[in-house]
């Protein structure tokens, strides 16, 4: 979106492709579950582009050179219960010894106001890159409120990864949260009345650990 120049859309053909499967209606539970973990692998690799590295000496079979690895405990992974679930398995396949948080916030079906239940962060996150991660940004109320909640623990790089996101969600988390990087692979057309995202995949949560 041009006029947040935080809101990064990773398009790539692969993610294409897997977007058109996740929408599919027929994709069954363990074929979305496999999806959504690939999409959030996919994308964490172009999303830590600037993860902190540090140097360090390797001894070749020739002769001993400088190299560069991912810092040390320097990343931790929030995902936005249920649904952000499904993507950090993804995420430690790249980056194994990342810790992980979770924030337990579910969506009002009526007002659409999202309510915490859970929030249980690692020790020393206020340290570390975080990167919240839910699927599905729709009026982006839930979002907003998991980086607030991470910011009062005194974060101050945080990212938010989502795989579909509305314009509505966007602007309200470019806008409460001017100092973070959001990064989805699709922004879609709009919330319909009931706040889901169309054209969308339906209920991330439900898809993923095929509760209806
Ligand atoms: C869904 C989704 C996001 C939220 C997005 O969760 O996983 O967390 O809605 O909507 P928002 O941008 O309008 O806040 P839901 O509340 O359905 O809970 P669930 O993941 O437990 O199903
Ligand atoms: N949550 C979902 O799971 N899907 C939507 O389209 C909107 C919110």
């Amino acid at each position: 979106m041009k006029e947040y120049k935080n809101v990064n859309i990773l398009d790539h053909p692969l993610i294409r492709h897997k977007l058109a499967i996740i929408r599919d209606v027929n994709t069954n539970t363990k074929q979305f579950r496999e999806i959504v973990e690939e999409l959030a692998m996919l994308m964490a690799y172009e999303s830590f582009k600037d993860v902190p590295t540090q140097e360090i000496e390797v001894q070749t079979p020739l002769e001993k050179t400088k190299q560069t690895i991912v810092k040390e405990n320097s990343i931790a992974i929030v995902p936005i219960l249920r649904a952000g679930l499904g993507m950090v398995n993804g995420i430690l396949s790249l980056f194994p010894a990342a810790k992980v948080g979770h924030i337990g916030l579910y969506r009002d079906e009526e007002t659409l106001i999202p309510h915490e239940y859970y929030c249980k962060l690692p020790v020393g996150i206020e340290e570390k890159v975080v990167m919240v991660v839910d699927p599905m940004l729709a009026t982006g109320g839930s979002a907003s409120d998991a980086i607030t909640m991470i910011k009062k623990r005194g974060c101050k790089k945080i990212k938010l990864m989502s795989i579909i996101a509305s314009p509505e969600g966007v602007k309200k988390v470019a806008e409460d949260h001017p100092d973070i990087e959001i990064f989805i692979a699709t922004l879609d057309r709009r919330l319909n009345e009931h706040g889901y995202i169309l054209p969308g995949l339906g209920d991330a949560g439900d898809r993923i650990f095929g509760t209806k």
